[in-house]
C-alpha cells in the first residue's frame, strides 16, 4: 500500500497511470460519458432549482461548472464544453464550430438525446441539457411558446492505444 502511494507520487509514473486510466473501448468511453453527462446535467438543474436566484447578482451556474470542466481536463484528460442547440448561444464559445458540433446540433434538434463519434484515438459525445420555461426567460426571451428547448454538453476523451 505504502509502496503504491510512493510510486504514484513520481511524475513520470503519474503520466503512465493517467494513460492506463483511459478507456480501452468505445463502450467504456460511452459509459463514462453518459455517467458524466448525467452528473453534470443533474447538478446544473439542482443548482438552478435550489441555489440560483435571478435577482441576486449570482454567478450563472453553467459558468461556475466550467471550473469543474477545467479540473476534469487537467486531472483526467476529459474535455467538456457547452454547445447551443436550439436556443440562442449565451456565449460565443458555445456556438457549433466543428463538423461534429454541427452534426450533433442536427441530431439533437431532431429529438435525439445524444450523439457520438469516434476515431482510432478519441471519442466524442454530446448529450442533451433540458431548457425548461424557467430557463427560457433568459435563453430565448422572444420565444413564442413555452415548450422545452435543448442545449448540449460535449464530452471528449482519448482512447487507450494498443501497445505495439
Ligand atoms: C438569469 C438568466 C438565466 C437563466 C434563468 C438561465 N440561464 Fe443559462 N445561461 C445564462 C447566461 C448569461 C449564460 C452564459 C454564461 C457564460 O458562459 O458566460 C448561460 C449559459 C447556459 C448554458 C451554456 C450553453 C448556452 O446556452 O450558452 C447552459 C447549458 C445553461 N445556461 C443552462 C440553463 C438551464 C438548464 C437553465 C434553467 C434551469 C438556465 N440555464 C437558466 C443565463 C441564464
Amino acid at each position: 500500500m505504502a509502496d503504491d502511494q510512493t510510486r504514484n507520487s513520481g511524475k513520470s509514473d503519474q503520466t503512465k497511470s493517467n494513460d492506463s486510466r483511459l478507456p480501452s473501448s468505445v463502450q467504456e468511453a460511452r459509459g463514462r460519458a453518459q455517467l458524466l453527462h448525467e452528473t453534470i446535467h443533474g447538478s446544473l438543474q439542482v443548482m438552478h432549482r435550489d441555489f440560483f436566484r435571478e435577482d441576486q447578482g449570482l454567478p450563472i451556474p453553467s459558468h461556475s461548472l466550467e471550473d469543474v470542466f477545467k479540473e476534469l481536463a487537467r486531472s483526467h484528460q476529459v474535455h467538456l464544453r457547452w454547445l447551443a442547440i436550439d436556443a440562442r448561444a449565451m456565449d460565443i464559445d458555445h456556438e457549433p464550430r466543428s463538423d461534429f458540433d454541427k452534426a450533433a446540433v442536427k441530431a439533437l434538434k431532431s429529438g435525439k438525446e445524444w450523439f457520438e463519434t469516434q476515431t482510432e484515438k478519441s471519442y466524442q459525445y454530446v448529450g442533451a441539457i433540458r431548457l425548461s420555461a424557467s430557463c427560457l426567460k433568459c435563453h430565448l426571451p422572444a420565444r413564442s411558446s413555452n415548450d422545452d428547448r435543448t442545449a448540449g454538453l460535449v464530452i471528449r476523451m482519448s482512447l487507450k492505444q494498443e501497445s505495439p
